[in-house]
């Protein structure tokens, strides 16, 4: 892999283009998602499990961090995992070992991803369009690996609708929680950022959770047909 923008990657790592690992807030993202994963998760479920219903043995996730969405995979899946953050590295390693699932890490960030153009039948994503550079990057290269009819599958926060407090609050966080989420943007509309990326069709919904993380309760989870 090329590259070397980045000059904090931890020793024994390669830097990563396009992807600045900060070691502190790397750490502690890979500790938050470890420890309240479950509660996350519990709040997504059913709109995950519908959305990743049924995926094919070889699987694709943009953004994998410490393995959310392993327990949706099939059993004995192999799984090709485009993580950027090697601080999840580890932790991500342990968890596919306990799911028996079949683990390869792919160092690269979703906006430049080392595979070959229709190659893949499916890829899917769990709140990480919030955080790349660029979306709309990432679901070009996420059409380019796709083979005609695959698809891409995910669960994503959103912005709220304008006007709302929900939004409000959105904004008023958005430089501490961008800080904190390693560049998290709580306002995006991933919704139309997914319809108008070129796929044959997009079938997604809507909804809201209640947690005590304001900023992150407005949700889509769906499917996109590539
Ligand atoms: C909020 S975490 C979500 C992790 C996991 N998908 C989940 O649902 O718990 C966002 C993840 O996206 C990864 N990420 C950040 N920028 C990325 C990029 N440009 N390409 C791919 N993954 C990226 C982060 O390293 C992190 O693991």
């Amino acid at each position: 892999m090329a590259a070397t923008t980045n000059s904090r990657a931890p020793e024994g790592f390669s830097a990563i283009e396009g992807f600045d690992a900060h070691p502190g807030r790397g750490r502690f993202n890979s500790v938050f998602f470890s420890v309240l994963g479950g509660y996350i998760d519990w709040h997504l479920r059913s709109h995950k499990a519908s959305a990743f219903a049924q995926l094919p043995p070889t699987v694709v996730e943009l953004g994998a961090g410490v393995g959310a969405n392993l327990r949706y995979l099939a059993d004995d899946a192999h799984l090709i995992a485009v993580e950027p953050n090697p601080y999840m590295h580890a932790r991500l390693r342990r968890a596919a070992r306990a799911h028996g699932v079949d683990l390869e890490i792919r160092d690269v960030v979703g906006e430049r991803i080392d595979l070959p153009d229709a190659s893949v039948d499916a890829v899917i994503s769990s709140l990480v369009l919030c955080t790349v550079s660029d979306p709309d990057a990432v679901l070009a290269e996420v059409r380019r690996i796709l083979r005609p009819g695959g698809r891409f599958s995910f669960a994503e926060h959103v912005g709220a609708e304008p006007g709302t407090p929900t939004r409000w609050v959105q904004r008023v966080l958005r430089v501490p929680w961008a800080w904190v989420f390693e560049g998290c943007s709580c306002e995006r509309d991933l919704a139309a950022v997914i319809r108008s990326a070129g796929f044959a069709g997009v079938d997604l919904e809507s909804y809201r959770i209640h947690s005590p993380f304001v900023p992150f309760n407005t949700h889509i989870a769906g499917t996109a047909i590539a």
